[in-house]
């Protein structure tokens, strides 16, 4: 029996519109895909956003777009994750806009398809210091605003390390760092009142990661078979657990890794 595809409903639908007033957001890589999602949902719940990119034009085209379509205000901030200073600099016209931070999204990734026998130190190294150093980066740059706060982080990681995925070498080692990075987080901060958490992300359609894989799992993504819940991932998906997990609701959740992959995963691992 074959399910009907269905389309990801809006977080907006079932948490109030204002539990987000006067909350600051601090995303970095959400100029585009699952970030800059995540961010309009949170915005769309009552807090204004700074997202942080390299790529100043984008990050202002969609600052202005996740303005409009939220009547929120976003900022953006142009800042390599792997550049510390940057970041602090990103953080500094984040208070000086907004007074504080609350919730921070580390975002930003790199991912390409290489062999181990066909990638470079460098290559490897690139992915790690983007995806890994560059959410250490982010962690001590806003910390102390966080704590100020009481707030939460939310790691973007994804699922891919869990069974081992050809050709994600790079991207599995980093992940597997993030996830035991936010890990120590939420025990360390735990008692100031800072919960840590990590997304993993399944294979979510139209985001430049998916666009990046294989053509095999491009055309994957299209068939509703894999998927338990017998549909691709949506980034609607994504933001509306992030919601979750920066809301009261979540409140008593820290260290955790939640999986956005309808199930996908466990029909991997039953095979
Ligand atoms: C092999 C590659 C490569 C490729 C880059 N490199 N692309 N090697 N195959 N396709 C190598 C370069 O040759 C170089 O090594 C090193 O990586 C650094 O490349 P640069 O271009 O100099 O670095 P930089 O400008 O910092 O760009 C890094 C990047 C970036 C990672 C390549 O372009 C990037 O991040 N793009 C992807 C953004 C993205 O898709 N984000 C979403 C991720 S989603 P040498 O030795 O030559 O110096 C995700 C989850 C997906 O990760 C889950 C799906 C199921």
């Amino acid at each position: 029996m074959s399910i009907k595809p269905v389309v990801a409903p809006s977080s907006a639908d079932v948490f109030k519109g204002d539990i987000f007033q006067g909350k600051v957001l601090f995303c970095t890589g959400g100029g585009s895909g699952i970030c800059k999602a995540m961010t309009e949902a949170i915005m769309r719940h009552g807090a204004n956003a700074t997202i942080v990119g390299r790529k100043l034009d984008r990050l202002t085209e969609a600052a202005i777009g996740l303005s409009q379509a939220t009547g929120q205000t976003c900022v953006a901030a142009r800042a390599d994750v792997r550049q510390p200073q940057q970041l602090k600099e990103a953080v500094a016209m984040t208070i000086e806009r907004f007074g504080r931070i609350d919730f921070v999204i580390c975002g930003a990734a790199g991912n390409f398809l290489a062999s181990i026998d066909g990638m470079s130190e460098n290559a490897f190294r690139t992915v790690v210091e983007i995806d890994t150093l560059g959410t250490f980066n982010t962690v001590k740059a806003t910390l102390p605003y966080v704590r100020a706060s009481r707030g939460s982080y939310i790691h973007v990681s994804s699922t891919l390390h869990y069974k081992g995925t050809p050709y994600q070498a790079h991207v599995s080692a980093a992940k597997a760092g993030v996830d035991a990075f936010s890990a120590v987080l939420a025990l360390e901060e735990g008692p100031k009142g800072v919960r840590s958490n990590v997304i993993a992300p399944g294979a979510i359609a139209d985001t430049e990661g998916m666009s990046r894989l294989s053509n095999q799992m491009s055309r994957s993504i299209n068939s509703p078979l894999p998927y338990p819940l017998g549909r691709a991932g949506e980034v609607q998906d994504v933001a509306s657990a992030a919601v979750f997990l920066f809301s009261h609701a979540a409140s008593y959740i820290t260290g955790q890794v939640l999986a956005v992959d309808g199930g996908y995963e466990h029909v991997r691992a039953s095979q």
